[in-house]
């Protein structure tokens, strides 16, 4: 079999079932990666040519057995998204050890494990990793002190493989969302901080799980071949504008 794969974290539902889904209709195999079992079958249900692996991606280990089982059963590996991560938004002085090693287990230290497992087989093929920040990582925001930066550790973290993995070919480039109304922004998100984000941003909305895709999959794909060490907001415009002053639109 020749089609490229790709490994999608957090592929269960959100961005990452969106990226699967524009991945598969642009050709691609998709190895679906997520730790919740349930919602990971549920989802995986249906969608021909792309097959469920439940793993954490914070585990060392576990994230080892799941190269091994990616690659035993698609026999390569042609992009990695770096997708999986959780929100928790609290005031600095709310968050303890135990919540910012929470978000940096996955946010963080997920990227650099599942990164660093994947690298002998993205030098095979002179693959692709895709990591997903945030808009959190670009502009400092309250209650975002672990989510913000371990999002702004993940744009450096593309930079730092950019850096090191072009001579074998492989490509890393950071997409930062804006808001899109998944279920981990829904948890975070209330009316109010709603209300703010559409004045804030130039587009006035939030964005789509597809739109979002559609920014992933072109970094994954050949017509990006001569693209990395990128950092692109997919955002409405939200990280580009400094004063966002409601009363300044006609
Ligand atoms: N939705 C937004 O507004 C928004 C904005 C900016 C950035 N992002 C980022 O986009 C990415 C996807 O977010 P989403 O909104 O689709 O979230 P989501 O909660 O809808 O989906 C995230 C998926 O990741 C899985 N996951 C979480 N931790 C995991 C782990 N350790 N191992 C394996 N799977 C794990 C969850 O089970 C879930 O299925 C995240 O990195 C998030 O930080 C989202």
């Amino acid at each position: 079999m020749s089609e490229k794969v790709a490994l999608v974290t957090g592929a269960a539902r959100g961005i990452g079932l969106a990226t699967t889904k524009l991945l598969i209709e642009d050709g691609w195999r998709v190895a679906m990666i997520d730790r919740d079992a349930d919602e990971l079958s549920l989802a995986s249900k249906g969608i021909n040519g792309a097959s469920p692996f439940v793993h954490d991606v914070s585990q060392p280990d576990d994230v080892d057995a799941m190269i091994d089982a990616v690659h035993a059963s698609f026999g390569r590996i042609d992009a990695v998204v770096n997708n999986a991560g959780v929100a928790d938004f609290g005031p600095i002085e709310e968050t303890d050890f135990a919540r910012w090693r929470r978000v940096m287990d996955t946010n963080l230290d997920g990227v650099f494990l599942v990164s660093q497992a994947a690298i002998p087989a993205l030098k095979e093929t002179k693959g692709a990793l895709v990591n997903i920040a945030s808009i959190s990582g670009l502009r400092a925001s309250t209650l975002r002190v672990a989510y913000g930066t371990s999002k702004a550790a993940v744009i450096q973290l593309t930079k730092q493989q950019a850096a090191e993995l072009g001579e074998y070919g492989i490509r890393a480039n950071c997409v930062c969302p804006g808001p899109v109304r998944t279920k981990l922004a829904m948890a975070v998100h209330s009316q109010d901080i709603i209300d703010a984000y559409h004045d804030a941003i130039p587009l006035n909305r939030y964005g789509s799980e597809r739109e979002i895709a559609e920014v992933i999959t072109f970094l994954c794909s050949d017509k990006a071949s001569y693209v990395t060490g990128q950092v692109i907001a997919a955002d409405g415009g939200f990280d580009s504008t400094g004063v966002g002053l409601p009363a300044l639109r006609s």
